[in-house]
């Protein structure tokens, strides 16, 4: 049985005042044994102040991005030893405004994979296609496309411990979520990929959604067979709206 997992992804949002707020709020009412998996990704520089107000808590720390390589004159750059060293568990590699808005190609997203992978993270690999993709039919070619970079790279081994994000960037921050058929439809498409190179890693592998997931649509999105969670920017920074997407994604 796969634990799902439900990512807040903060983006560049927030301030020092305002994390605290958040966290107090998310650890406040959060159950003591949520049934998912429950991760904050901050920026950069909050990261060690928000690992330290979790601590012992069952919320879990991931970065946002990672440099592909390991350390050295990448002026700018965080690497993967760095977050480990700050307490992160989990880091997003290849989120849509990364390849879009910072031309990350699919060859750097899977040398990041490689390499938050070989440091002990797990990383969180985010597809999917654009509108244009969509209604071109070219939604399952492009997901391929970007999965079988990382596949061919890292292995399908790295991915027993990695997850997939399945964002269709037509539904992000749009308010315009995938429906949940059309949710299913690429989840599937994506774990028979992984599964025709290895039936059990595809079998374990969390896939979740991206993509204007709400506390309004969570449950439904959720219920679908081969959606393990999800991947949640602005419902993210309000604590009641996600503590309520972490209880739809229960199990059952
Ligand atoms: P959204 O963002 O929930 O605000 O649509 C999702 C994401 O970008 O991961």
């Amino acid at each position: 049985m796969r634990r799902a997992i439900v990512a807040g992804n903060w983006k560049m949002h927030g301030s020092r005042t305002e994390n605290a707020r958040l966290i107090e709020e998310l650890l406040a009412h959060c159950p003591a044994q949520p049934a998912a998996t429950c991760v904050v990704c901050p920026p950069f520089v909050y990261l060690q102040e928000t690992g330290r107000m979790l601590r012992g808590s069952v919320l879990s720390l991931g970065g946002q991005d990672v440099c592909a390589d390991a350390q050295g004159a990448f002026t700018g750059e965080v690497s993967a030893a760095m977050l480990k060293d700050v307490g992160c568990e989990y880091v997003i590699v290849g989120h849509s405004e990364r390849r879009l808005l910072y031309r990350e190609s699919d060859q750097l997203v899977a040398r990041k994979f490689g390499a938050a992978h070989a440091k002990g993270l797990v990383p969180i690999l985010c597809v999917g296609e654009q509108l244009a993709d969509r209604d071109a039919g070219r939604t399952h070619e492009v997901v391929a496309r970007q999965l079988d970079v990382v596949l061919e790279l890292c292995g399908a081994g790295a991915l027993e411990r990695g997850v997939v994000a399945y964002e269709p960037v037509w539904a992000i921050g749009t308010g315009r979520n995938a429906t949940p058929e059309q949710a299913q439809d690429a989840h599937e498409f994506i774990r028979a990929r992984i599964g025709a190179r290895d039936a059990r890693i595809a079998a374990a592998t969390r896939i979740l959604y991206g993509g204007s997931v709400k506390a309004g649509n969570a449950t439904e999105l959720f219920a679908m067979p081969d959606v393990d969670g999800g991947l949640i920017g602005g419902a993210s920074l309000k604590a009641d709206e996600f503590l309520t997407i972490l209880a739809a994604a229960g199990p059952g």
